[in-house]
């Protein structure tokens, strides 16, 4: 494990090892959000408004801090939310999240806007996998990705629901972010300063959204912004009826992701869904949105007993996912708590990473003195 790597301790410490290998346009996608970034900020600060109360003499030698979500047995209770574009980051991409989540015995999401095929990650690893389905205006490509995720066995069909339109991403309108990179005057300079990251780019096969490209030439041939696909080629009429349709075209467990009320939650019972995750994604959309954590125990009480409920944002540490599990979420999910480490050095990275947070669950749930996840409870817990 090079210097750098054993440096990286937690999450931020991946953060600041991202921003120096990154071209700023490609750091600041992963790392902004919408508008004033408001959301963004509180998806982790909502971690630190609340206390944990532990109990000890409980004989703590021993802990179990698996869990089973959607169907699938995961050995530790926080998995890898399904993020775009990851062949951006790091030339592995999703090849290196698959293999470091199968490692770790965890969920492995994965976007419409992989850059590598459903086909491939599914000969990558047994691990459980999640297809996260972008539903678009094309009823064709919709199928084929149904068809596709099928054929490649994915265990988990997850419909996000968040983002109609897109986020207002002012970092990415400032640095002139688009899929695949386009070269302006302003940007040239960011990444002439990158040259490992160019020429891995330049040099490694080519960058394309492989599940969209032979529907759409934007994010593979011609540079789009995320914004621009999502106004352009989402389906703005979605509603709940398809939601209703998806789930049982698919006939396996199925999530919605983006569901932040009550009433959706409740509507989410109603057609069937398995999971939620209640999420803003990351902030990175409507900017004010109340944070998961801030959300998750309203949502608990009120739908818990029938659908599974996941807290998808903001987390960071292990700590964060014990409030979150106390609190009446079954599991957790995040994008950045990986992403920064797959930029920084691909599968070791994300590894590292993986077993950073895996380190400060078992070590939290010892000093709070829980020997299984079920033992949290919302008693452990004080909001100041
Ligand atoms: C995302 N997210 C996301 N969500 C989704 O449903 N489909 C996608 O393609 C993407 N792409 C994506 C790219 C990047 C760079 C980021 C940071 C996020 C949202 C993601 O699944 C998750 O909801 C958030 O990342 C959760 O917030 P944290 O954990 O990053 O704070
Ligand atoms: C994003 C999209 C791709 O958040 O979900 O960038």
């Amino acid at each position: 494990m090079t210097q750098a790597l054993q440096n990286c301790r937690n999450v931020e410490d991946f953060r600041r090892l991202a921003k120096r290998r990154l071209p700023a346009p490609v750091f600041h996608y992963i790392d902004g959000a919408a508008d004033d970034e408001v959301t963004y900020a509180r998806n982790t600060r909502s971690f630190e408004e609340c206390d944990l109360v532990p109990n000890v003499l409980a004989g703590v030698e021993e802990i179990d801090m698996s869990t089973t979500v959607l169907g699938q047995k995961l050995a530790m209770p926080v998995f890898c939310s399904p993020t775009a574009l990851q062949r951006l980051f790091h030339h592995d991409g999703e090849r290196a999240v698959a293999r470091a989540a199968a490692k770790f015995g965890t969920l492995c999401g994965v976007s419409s806007l992989s850059t590598v095929s459903l086909a491939e990650i599914a000969a990558l690893t047994d691990g459980p996998k999640m297809f996260q389905f972008y539903f678009h205006k094309d009823r064709g490509l919709n199928s084929a990705l149904m068809a596709k995720a099928k054929a490649a066995k994915f265990d988990v069909l997850t419909l996000t629901v968040d983002t109609i339109t897109g986020g207002n991403r002012e970092r990415d309108l400032e640095t002139g972010f688009t899929a695949p990179p386009r070269m302006t005057p302003a940007s040239l300079a960011s990444y002439a300063l990158h040259p490992s990251w160019t020429l891995n780019f330049l040099l490694r096969p080519k960058f394309e959204l492989v599940e969209l490209k032979d529907f759409y030439s934007e994010g593979t041939k011609d540079p789009v912004t995320v914004g621009g696909y999502f106004s352009s080629v989402l389906d703005q009429s979605m509603n709940w009826r398809d939601a209703e349709q998806l789930r049982a075209e698919w006939g396996g467990p199925f999530c919605l992701k983006g569901v932040m009320s009550v009433a959706d939650a409740e509507k989410a019972v109603d057609i069937g869904a398995d999971a939620i995750m209640v999420s803003n994604h990351g902030g990175r959309q409507l900017d004010g949105s109340r944070a998961p954590f801030d959300q998750i125990a309203e949502i608990a009480d009120a739908v818990g007993d029938r659908i599974e409920v996941i807290l998808d944002g903001g987390v960071r540490r292990g700590t964060h996912v014990l409030k979150a599990l106390a609190a009446g979420a079954r599991a957790c999910s995040g994008g950045r708590l990986y992403l920064y480490a797959l930029a920084a050095a691909g599968q070791p990275g994300v590894e590292t990473a993986l077993a950073n947070i895996r380190a400060e669950i078992e070590r939290d749930m010892k000093l709070m003195g829980v020997t299984s996840v079920s033992a949290l409870n919302r008693d452990m817990l004080r909001y100041r």
